[in-house]
């Protein structure tokens, strides 16, 4: 889809979680498009002042305001002409600044701050969000007419959680990367691996996926990546699943009776300290913070338990 609405002028609206790819695909975009010799200007909205961010687009003249530089500034819209503007978190806009976009978008002119007459560009708008654009114009914080001039092409970039069967794919062209990052090659994952890295649920999506590959690089010896050189974040999940899975395993085997609540609760407390404890070597103090409880916590659940 990205692909095929590259060549198109009209305005993209790009959303998705936090790191699934929204300013990876509006370079793609830029770069496949007949654009690709002018200019490719990134604007973040969320970390320009209110107060600055006007001037940052638009420009400003010469005395316009004191401190202005001599002969003025040209703003990023006037930088990207006959490319593609990129303004990314769109939805941190501030709604008198939003007015002042929506102007320009409706009539392909920019005016500086302090400026006389004003300067018709032709940008590519690229839009990008991770909030809900739609629930914010029901709060009023968002206009409902500045959205509709840059939904035109609305791309919405799944979570990697919805789209598991991309990691294995994702995960060799990221080690790739590392591999030129590090000087090494022929790095490679077992099955176990690919197949650990399918269960979890990513909520920081593909940079979360490059930080644990690129952390795995790291404490890696030989050029198998295997399950030890995962975070334990990612480890200890398994763990504590197999346990539980053993726990019902017991039950089925051993017990007439059905268990209450309260003791399955139990076993698989205990059965979570004694992970935490067997991955900390016995540190009472790591193995509390693995489990974010305090120490004091653990040692009573210890007693309780009498885990030794
Ligand atoms: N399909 C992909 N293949 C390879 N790398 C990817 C892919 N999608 C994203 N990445 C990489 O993941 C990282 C995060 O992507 P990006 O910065 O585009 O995310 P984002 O959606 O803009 O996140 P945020 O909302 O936090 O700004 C980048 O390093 C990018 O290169
Ligand atoms: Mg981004």
């Amino acid at each position: 889809m990205a692909e095929k609405i590259s060549v198109s002028n009209s305005a993209v609206l790009l959303t998705g979680e936090s790191g699934t790819g929204k300013e990876l695909f509006a370079h793609a975009i830029h770069q496949n498009s007949s654009r690709e010799q002018f200019p490719f200007v990134r604007i973040n909205c969320a970390s320009i002042p209110e107060h600055l961010l006007e001037s940052e687009l638009f420009g400003y003249d010469e005395g316009a305001f004191t401190g202005a530089k001599k002969g003025g500034k040209r703003g990023k819209f006037e930088l990207a002409n006959f490319g593609t503007i990129f303004l990314d978190e769109i939805g941190d806009m501030p709604l008198s600044m939003q007015s002042k976009l929506l102007r320009v978008l409706q009539e392909g002119e920019v005016e500086r701050v302090g400026g006389q007459k004003p300067k018709t560009i032709d940008v590519r708008i690229i839009a990008a969000t991770h909030r809900n654009l739609e629930k914010m114009i029901e709060e009023g914080t968002f206009r409902q007419d500045l959205y509709y001039r840059l939904n035109v092409i609305k791309l919405e970039i799944p979570p990697l959680r919805e789209r598991k069967e991309d990691i294995p794919y994702i995960a060799t062209y990221l080690l790739n990367k590392l591999e030129k990052k590090f000087h090494r090659h022929g790095i490679n994952l077992t099955n176990r691996v690919i197949s650990k890295l399918q269960q979890h649920n990513w909520p920081g999506n593909i940079r979360e996926l490059e930080n644990v590959l690129e952390r795995a690089v790291n404490v890696l010896e030989g050029n198998t990546i295997d399950i030890v050189h995962l975070p334990l974040y990612l480890r200890e999940n398994v763990h504590f699943l197999s346990e539980k899975q053993k726990v019902y395993v017991d039950y089925n085997n051993h017990s007439d009776s059905f268990p209450t609540l309260k003791e399955t609760l139990s076993l698989v407390e205990k059965q979570a300290i004694i992970n935490a404890l067997q991955l900390s070597n016995g540190n009472k103090l790591e193995a509390s913070k693995l489990l974010g409880i305090g120490k004091t916590s653990l040692y009573d659940k210890c007693k309780q338990y009498n885990i030794k």
